[in-house]
């Protein structure tokens, strides 16, 4: 499987304290904040660098810098949104692409009502943000049009993972590697993750 999951007891911490049932709107979107924040320094571990020369206070000095064109991250609203602050506090110079998708209730099909990508995605990394990974069919989607794009270098950046959702990613994309903070049990009857978080966007957006 390609998955990383970050058991980094931070990151541990905070999305347990995202599961209490009593987790008010505010700390929620807080904790969903701060947990992007953390898992991007993992998810952007391997980006390549390069050296070049700099003025330092003693003279010229090699430093080093990310290699190639600057990333975009990819939130998949509205969720994703959730996450987007947290990965600019590390990556402030990224470029945004944004994705729109709503889950169809009955069928959990995703649906998409908006698109708006930032120019040569084929030489960008892409990093997609969603707090929720179910059954996959959102991410899968996201994936599909970020590849038609031109897009080599995919990651995803979920809170919460499904194991069915994980199978379904892997085996359509075995290249893009997810990282999460969970991957929990299953899925319910209604696609929810148990143990999960809830429906994360109605949290974030105090829409419950
Ligand atoms: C949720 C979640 C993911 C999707 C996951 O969004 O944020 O985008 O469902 O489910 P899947 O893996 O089965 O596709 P939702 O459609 O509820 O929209 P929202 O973000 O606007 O609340
Ligand atoms: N979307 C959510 O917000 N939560 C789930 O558990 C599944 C899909």
């Amino acid at each position: 499987m390609n998955i990383q999951v970050i058991t980094h007891p931070l990151v541990q911490h905070k999305l347990t304290l995202m599961r209490e049932a009593e987790c008010s709107t505010g700390k929620f979107r807080t904790l969903t904040k701060e947990l992007a924040r953390l898992m991007t320094y993992e998810a952007t571990r391997d980006f390549k660098i390069e050296e070049y020369e700099i003025d330092g206070w003693c003279g010229k000095i090699q430093g080093q810098r990310i290699k190639g064109k600057t990333v975009t991250v990819v939130p998949i609203l509205r969720a994703g949104l959730g996450m987007l602050d947290g990965v600019l506090d590390l990556i402030p110079s990224a470029k945004i692409s944004v994705v729109g998708l709503q889950r169809d209730e009955t069928t959990l099909q995703p649906v998409s009502y908006f698109e708006k990508l930032v120019d040569k995605m084929d030489e960008r990394p892409a990093l997609i943000l969603d707090p929720m990974l179910a059954t996959g069919g959102s991410m899968v989607a996201t994936i599909d049009l970020l590849k038609q794009k031109g897009c080599k270098n995919i990651k995803a950046l979920v809170l919460v993972a499904a194991p069915e959702g994980v199978k379904v990613v892997n085996e359509a994309h075995p290249d893009v590697t997810i990282f999460t903070a969970a991957l929990d049990s299953h899925l319910n009857e209604d696609g929810y993750i148990i143990p999960g978080l809830g429906d994360a966007g109605d949290k974030i957006f105090g829409t419950r």
